[in-house]
């Protein structure tokens, strides 16, 4: 059932051409032909439309390109927000904590991922998924498989820092600044361990046999 266009719903029907195209027959149609939706010029509409829509019957509106609702109030964005994202105006998706991207459509990891780490949603839980050698919430920290030992700790990946007096990669091996005599061995920083019959700082002292 078509609506019978009077004189004064062309000019209407001009501006909702250039809202939304819907008027290419009406607008140059002579009188009397029928529009493709009912429209009276007449109409009120209680609250008014929003959003540029167009009041087309009591308490109908036509709504511009991109928003949507009774009264033209809810802005729609394609694709849709998802994760729960609001459509804030036509296109631009608001995102709920934890995602982001133009249609919420990536999740964010709070604090980052750090070294290479990448944030995935498990089970709607942004988690960075993090490289081979490093580990924590945010990859931030390294893994030393063969562990740091006597105080040292792990810098890089496989890579012990060691406190002075101590070396190797896993901070294992004690440093003597004089080097232990007579077979003698380095057990911990500046101490020597000594073969018998020696003795001293250094393993210089032959014990007096009695
Ligand atoms: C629209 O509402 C007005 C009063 O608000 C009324 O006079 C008119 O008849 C209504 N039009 C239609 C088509 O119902």
């Amino acid at each position: 059932m078509g609506f019978l266009a009077p004189k004064s719903a062309l000019s209407v029907c001009s501006l909702l051409f250039a809202l939304v195209g819907v008027c290419s027959a009406g607008s140059d149609a002579p009188r009397g032909v029928a529009l493709g939706f009912v429209f009276d010029p007449e109409a009120k509409c209680d609250p008014p439309c929003e959003h540029g829509g167009v009041c087309i019957r009591n308490n109908t509106c036509f709504c511009s390109k991109g928003y949507e609702g009774e009264r033209c109030q809810y802005a729609n964005c394609f694709p849709k927000c998802k994760n729960g994202g609001a459509c804030l105006r036509p296109g631009k998706c608001r995102c709920l904590p934890g995602y982001g991207g133009r249609y919420c459509h990536k999740v964010t990891c709070s604090g980052g991922c750090w070294n290479g780490g990448e944030c995935t949603a498990i089970n709607g839980v942004a988690k960075c998924i993090c490289p081979s050698g490093w580990t924590g919430s945010e990859c931030q920290y390294p893994i030393c498989p063969q562990g740091c030992r006597n105080g040292g700790t792990c810098a890089a990946p496989g890579i012990c820092s060691c406190p002075e007096g101590w070396l190797g990669g896993a901070c294992h091996t004690a440093v003597c600044s004089q080097t232990c005599l007579n077979g003698g061995k380095c057990i911990s920083p500046n101490k020597c361990r000594c073969r018998p019959p020696f003795s001293g700082p250094r393993c210089e002292e032959r014990k007096k046999s009695h």
